[in-house]
């Protein structure tokens, strides 16, 4: 590699939405290494308590838990409201929190799925974000904030269509909030990747080994890997390498920009 970086995020507290898990927990785990506050985020309390546990062990800064569903705008405000009680300010939102319903076509999508999928995945970015863009101004605070896309949002063919249509939602939301929120010295942008091994990654790839008895799991995740023009797997670390950079004084002239951290997908 050329040149090696290390962020300092001591004093600076974040929120990470759907952080007990995957790419969110690795972006957690890197903002408290960092020195940050970071709120942790997700429905299941056991999974909260746990990861709070985990992370504090090294941490300088301070961890806390919020157990909220980003489907329900009461949740979001729960998750805002305790995290700047807590900290005092928030710095940096992480929008990570998505769902991945399965559907075979456009045609078969139910309205409840496009629902479901429409409100965790878009509205709660819209949301948590507009809740910390109003704090972040009420208090003159030039903070961050981070979407999540995906490069399935860039794609017009292929599975998942509902997930689709929400992730490039994000990419629109990214760039319409951005311009907004410019003016007032609060940068918003989003990371979008593909294949990352993380729990729901890990989970389709059994369902393809159990149709297929000469492979195993690792065998179809090495093989995805290798699709990528890369060579390999994404890393929650590669997502959250980006997110340190794109919420850092390293970043101060990016915005409204969809970071693709993809090893190449978003090249095929
Ligand atoms: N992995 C990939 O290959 C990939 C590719 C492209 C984009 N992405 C994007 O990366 C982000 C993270 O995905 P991931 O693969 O790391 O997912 P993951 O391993 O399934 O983890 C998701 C995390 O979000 C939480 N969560 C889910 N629904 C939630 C809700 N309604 N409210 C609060 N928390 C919720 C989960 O915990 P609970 O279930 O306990 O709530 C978990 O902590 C998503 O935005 C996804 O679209 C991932």
């Amino acid at each position: 590699m050329v040149g090696h970086a290390n962020y300092d995020y001591t004093g600076e507290s974040a929120i990470v939405t759907g952080s007990t898990k995957g790419i969110g927990r690795g972006i957690a785990a890197a903002l408290v290494e960092a020195g940050a506050n970071v709120a942790i985020n997700s429905r299941t309390e056991a999974a909260v308590e746990a990861t709070v546990a985990e992370l504090e062990d090294d941490a300088t800064g301070e961890v806390i838990g919020v157990t909220a569903d980003m489907g329900s705008p009461g949740g979001i405000e729960d998750l805002v409201t305790t995290a700047i009680d807590e900290f005092g300010e928030i710095d940096l939102l992480v929008n990570n929190a998505a769902v991945w319903p399965r559907e075979e076509s456009m045609v078969e999508a139910s309205l409840k799925d496009w629902e479901y999928t429409m409100n965790v995945n878009v509205r709660s970015q819209f949301y948590a974000s507009k809740l910390v863009a109003q704090h972040m101004i009420e208090n003159g605070i030039e903070g961050a904030i981070v979407n999540h896309s995906s490069q399935t949002g860039d794609r017009r063919a292929g599975g998942r269509g509902l997930y689709g249509i929400s992730k490039t939602s994000i990419n629109g939301l990214t760039w319409r909030m951005a311009h907004d929120l410019a003016h007032h010295g609060i940068r918003m942008n989003a990371i979008s990747t593909d294949v990352t091994r993380t729990y729901q990654l890990e989970k389709e790839a059994r369902m393809i080994a159990d149709d297929d008895p000469d492979r195993s799991v690792a065998d179809v995740l090495e093989g995805l890997g290798e699709e990528l023009p890369l060579g390999r797997l994404g890393e929650p670390a590669d997502l959250a390498n980006a997110v340190l950079w794109l919420g850092s004084d390293r970043a101060q002239y990016v915005v409204g920009t969809i970071v693709r951290v993809s090893g190449g997908g978003n090249l095929q």
